[in-house]
């Protein structure tokens, strides 16, 4: 099953502004993060079993360079410096998938920035897991 987390709304917490300045979002905005080093979003998230899951964050960046990131589960960094490469604008967004593994329960999903620019800007979260369950999209 796949569930949708936004970036602009709890249990999401948004290191920075939550904006809705540039179009084509899901939800109510997505989360503008401070342009700084270490910038963050956290996505707290839950599966119904331990194992691998798919996360696919969708972004756009239209700062014309990547704005890297670590991804972390659960505090352990699992992609480190991953690109999330520019997109052709603020409003047209990309997504960006890799698989891990999630315990049973609820889990801690970051997105931290590396450098001085920050995070491009994060609209949500899908994870997706081998559990047969109904979808949820919020
Ligand atoms: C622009 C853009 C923001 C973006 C920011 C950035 O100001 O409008 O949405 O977050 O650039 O460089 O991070």
């Amino acid at each position: 099953a796949t569930s949708r987390y936004e970036a602009e709304s709890a249990p999401a917490v948004c290191g920075g502004a939550v904006a809705s300045n540039h179009s084509g979002f899901s939800g109510s905005g997505f989360c503008d993060s401070s342009n700084a080093v270490g910038s963050a979003v956290t996505f707290t998230v839950n599966a119904t079993a331990a194992g691998t899951a798919t996360l696919a964050f969708r972004y756009a960046n239209g700062s014309g360079t990547n704005r890297p990131a670590d991804v972390s589960v659960n505090g352990s960094v699992v992609q480190a410096a991953s690109a999330f490469a520019a997109t052709s604008s603020w409003s047209t967004w990309a997504t960006k998938s890799l698989t891990v593994q999630l315990n049973a329960g609820s889990n801690t999903v970051r997105l931290a920035a590396t450098t001085a620019a920050g995070l491009g800007n994060i609209d949500y979260l899908e994870v997706t897991t081998g559990d047969p369950g109904s979808d949820t999209i919020m």
